[in-house]
């Protein structure tokens, strides 16, 4: 249990590599958000997890919606997770990342 009572935030949550990852931070003890463009498909990883998560519909090419999903976990967001394809095009994600900072977060790409 490594994420224990820690927040992560896990783009591309909806399919694919995110989605094995926010079911493995949930393992670990983490209460993940669940966050894709794919909002079904959010939300269906999301109810499979179960209490331990909740799905954030967002664009991770679109500033606002990024900030959205940061801001509704900011004060205990402990790990930010992006499985998101194309993120090398997106800089959205990179320029909330550098505003948030906080220090106990950890950024994996
Ligand atoms: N599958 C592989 O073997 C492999 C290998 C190396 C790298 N990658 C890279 O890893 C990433 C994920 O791969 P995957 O196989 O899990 O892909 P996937 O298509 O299963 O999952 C990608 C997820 O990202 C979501 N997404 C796409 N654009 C988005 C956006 N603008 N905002 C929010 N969510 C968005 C999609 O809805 C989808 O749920 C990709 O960038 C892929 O290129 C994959």
């Amino acid at each position: 249990m490594r994420l224990r009572d820690k927040v992560a935030l896990v783009t591309g949550a909806a399919s694919g590599f995110g989605a094995e990852i926010a079911r493995l931070f949930a393992a670990e003890g983490a209460f993940v958000a669940v966050v894709d463009l794919n909002e079904a498909g959010a939300r269906s990883i999301s109810t499979e997890i179960g209490n331990a998560a909740s799905p954030i519909r967002c664009d991770v090419a679109v500033g606002p919606e990024v900030r959205n999903a940061v801001e509704q976990h900011k004060r205990s967001l402990a790990v930010w997770t992006s499985s998101s394809t194309m993120l090398e095009r997106h800089t959205a994600i990179s320029q909330c990342w550098r505003s948030l900072r906080p220090s106990s977060t950890k950024f994996m790409r």
